[in-house]
C-alpha cells in the first residue's frame, strides 16, 4: 500500500483539508485500498486538536467524510513511512527539509498537481480566512494528484 502525507504548519487548516478530499476522490475511484492517506504540521502547536472548524465546514457542505481527526507534528517515522510528502507552502518545505532525514526524493508542493491555477503556494486560510480558494486548489491538485498514480 502506498502511503501519502499532506504536511502543512498547524496540521488543522490545509493538510486535514488535503487528506480528506483525497480520501473521498481515491473512494469514488474505488482507488481507496492502494492507498494510505494522512497529514501533519511541522509546528505541533496544535497537537491533539480537532481540525478549524472553517476546514470542517467546508468538507461538510462538500459531503466529504471528516471523522476521527486529531491534528498530529510530522515524525521522522511518518517521513520515512511514507512515499510522497506533499507540502502546502515554501516554508513547509523549508522546515521539512532542515528537520527530517532522507526526505528530498520524496518531496513535493501541492502546487506542483496544480500548474495551471498559477499558484507558488496553497494560501493559508488560518491568516486568509477564505476556506474556499484553499479548497478548490487542494481539489484541483488532488484530481492531477490521483491521475498521476
Ligand atoms: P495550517 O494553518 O498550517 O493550514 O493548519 C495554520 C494553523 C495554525 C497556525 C498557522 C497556520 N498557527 O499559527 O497557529
Amino acid at each position: 500500500m502506498k502511503k501519502i502525507i499532506f504536511v502543512c504548519l498547524g496540521n488543522i487548516c490545509r493538510s486535514p483539508m488535503a487528506e480528506f478530499v483525497m480520501k473521498d476522490l481515491l473512494e469514488k475511484e474505488g482507488m481507496k485500498g492502494e492507498f494510505e492517506i494522512t497529514s501533519a504540521g511541522t509546528s505541533g502547536e496544535h497537537n491533539g486538536e480537532s481540525m478549524h472548524q472553517g476546514t470542517k465546514n467546508k468538507l461538510n457542505a462538500k459531503n466529504i467524510k471528516a471523522k476521527n481527526f486529531i491534528s498530529k507534528k510530522l515524525t521522522q517515522k511518518m517521513c520515512d513511512e511514507s512515499e510522497m510528502i506533499i507540502v502546502m507552502d515554501n516554508m513547509n518545505l523549508q522546515n521539512v527539509k532542515c528537520f527530517y532525514q532522507n526526505v528530498e526524493l520524496k518531496l513535493k508542493k501541492m502546487t506542483d498537481f496544480a500548474k495551471d491555477l498559477g499558484y507558488d503556494e496553497v494560501p493559508d486560510p488560518w491568516y486568509s480566512g477564505d476556506f474556499d480558494e484553499t479548497y478548490h486548489i487542494v481539489l484541483h491538485a488532488c484530481r492531477n494528484l490521483i491521475k498521476e498514480l
